[in-house]
């Protein structure tokens, strides 16, 4: 904070064309291309979340931000963190519907990124055996490992959908992107 402004703005979205959606939250802006190119999208947000963390120190305040920025770009049902904390994963910054607040190291999809270190794609979670149905909504889901810098799983990314089969090979490589600038500042 700097003469009463949040020194957060992104000065990037200046760079982009006039055809970008451009949200303003307080002094907070997002821009994105009005596309449904996903990798379009992934490929405007990564740089915008890069000027974001760079200032600001604190981690929850960051994942917060990152899962809004997130939903607010792909209109996801929901987008949350589960963070290793002894021997599970504990709920975290999320954007969405109430969410099951622990999962043991070997249930549901975020267990299975979790054990396999593994980004897992789920087209139909109804043929996922042991997901973890936190909303009937839910429909696909993708989860990202985040690793700390020992190498060890600091946590996951759920992405879930409200569509069938919504997460392809761009999401995995945009959301893991994202995932290396968490892991740099982790
Ligand atoms: N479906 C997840 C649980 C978390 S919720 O989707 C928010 C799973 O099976 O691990």
């Amino acid at each position: 904070m700097k003469n009463g402004k949040c020194k957060a703005g992104i000065q990037r979205i200046f760079h982009f064309p006039l055809s970008v959606l451009h949200f303003k939250l307080m002094a907070e802006s997002l821009a994105f291309s009005k596309t449904s190119d996903r990798k379009v999208i992934y490929h405007e947000l990564v740089p915008q979340i890069e000027s974001l963390v760079a200032g600001e120190t604190d981690l929850v305040a960051n994942l917060a931000n990152i899962t809004a920025i997130i939903k607010e770009a792909f209109g996801f049902f929901w987008v949350g963190f589960y963070l290793t904390k002894g021997n599970q994963l504990v709920l975290n910054a999320f954007q969405g519907t109430l969410a099951c607040t622990r999962i043991d190291f070997d249930k549901g999809v975020c267990g299975r990124a979790y054990t396999t270190r593994e980004t897992v794609i789920v087209p139909n979670v109804e043929e996922f055996p042991g997901h973890i149905a936190c909303s009937f909504d839910s429909k696909s889901e993708i989860v990202l490992p985040i690793f700390d810098k020992t190498g060890e799983v600091f946590g996951v990314l759920d992405v879930d959908s409200d569509k069938l089969d919504d997460f392809s090979q761009t999401d995995a490589e945009g959301l893991r992107k994202v995932v290396e600038i968490i892991e740099r500042i982790i």
